[in-house]
């Protein structure tokens, strides 16, 4: 990928907001993953802080770096999250879910006193929806539930939506860490992301969609010498 320092660069400033004391979310993907990394270079060097992963793929890379974690249901305070995405707008507003792990990373961090969103330029676009929006349903009854997940995208302008099941590797359905599967919905472009939202929000079936609304009070964009902070 040619676009790992600018990723790098997003992840470093992000570490400047943390401080001594602190519980962290950590989020999940190439992105989070260098903030892991450098997070664990300052623990090294002795700052105190601890984390809650967003995925038990980063529960098993801050496990291996040494980062301190604490049950999620022991944390009574997630003072700062830090987590990628794969789309954000210009509002802050955003499409997560494409590493599959957007239910643990919208319950951290819509409990986190600060979300920081950490990205490389690609992810900024003016409307949401190139990225396919991942939407997680409950393997029971998913073909229903894909049905009505197509009629919501439908009733929210998207003209001509695809819904189609993740699959693994090994072509079977896609398995989320809460066991449940994963309808990425091939938008173009979502004309209204809160109504989007709500919409899908109200599917039976549908444990959690992609759409991060009003959760990233700090956007960072890394670049191939630094990073622009955008505040919201
Ligand atoms: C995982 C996510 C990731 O944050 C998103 O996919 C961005 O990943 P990357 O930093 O690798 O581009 O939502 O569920």
């Amino acid at each position: 990928m040619g676009n790992e320092r600018e990723k790098q660069n997003a992840a470093a400033a992000a570490m400047e907001l943390v401080e001594d004391g602190m519980t962290l979310g950590l989020g999940t993907g190439s992105t989070a993953r260098f903030f892991v990394e450098m997070l664990a270079e300052e623990i090294a060097d002795g700052l105190v802080v601890r984390a809650v992963p967003t995925s038990e793929e980063t529960r098993r890379l801050a496990e291996s770096h040494g980062v301190p974690l604490i049950p999620v249901d022991e944390v009574e305070r997630i003072h700062l999250t830090v987590d990628g995405a794969d789309e954000l707008d210009e509002d802050g507003a955003l499409i997560k879910g494409g590493g599959g792990a957007l239910l643990r990373e919208k319950i951290i961090a819509d409990s986190s006193d600060h979300m920081v969103v950490i990205a490389d330029p690609s992810k900024q676009i003016l409307r949401l929806g190139s990225f396919p929006l991942p939407v997680e349903v409950t393997p029971f009854g998913f073909t229903l539930t894909a049905r009505r997940v197509f009629e919501a995208l439908r009733a929210s302008g998207i003209d001509k939506p695809k819904t189609l099941l993740r699959t693994d590797a090994g072509h079977e359905a896609y398995v989320t860490d809460g066991g449940n599967h994963i309808l990425d919905c091939h938008c173009g472009r979502i004309p209204d992301a809160e109504a989007l939202a709500a919409r899908l929000s109200a599917v039976p079936g549908v444990v959690e969609h992609g759409l991060f609304i009003g959760l990233a009070r700090t956007v960072i964009i890394g670049n191939e010498t630094g990073a622009t902070l955008f505040e919201y």
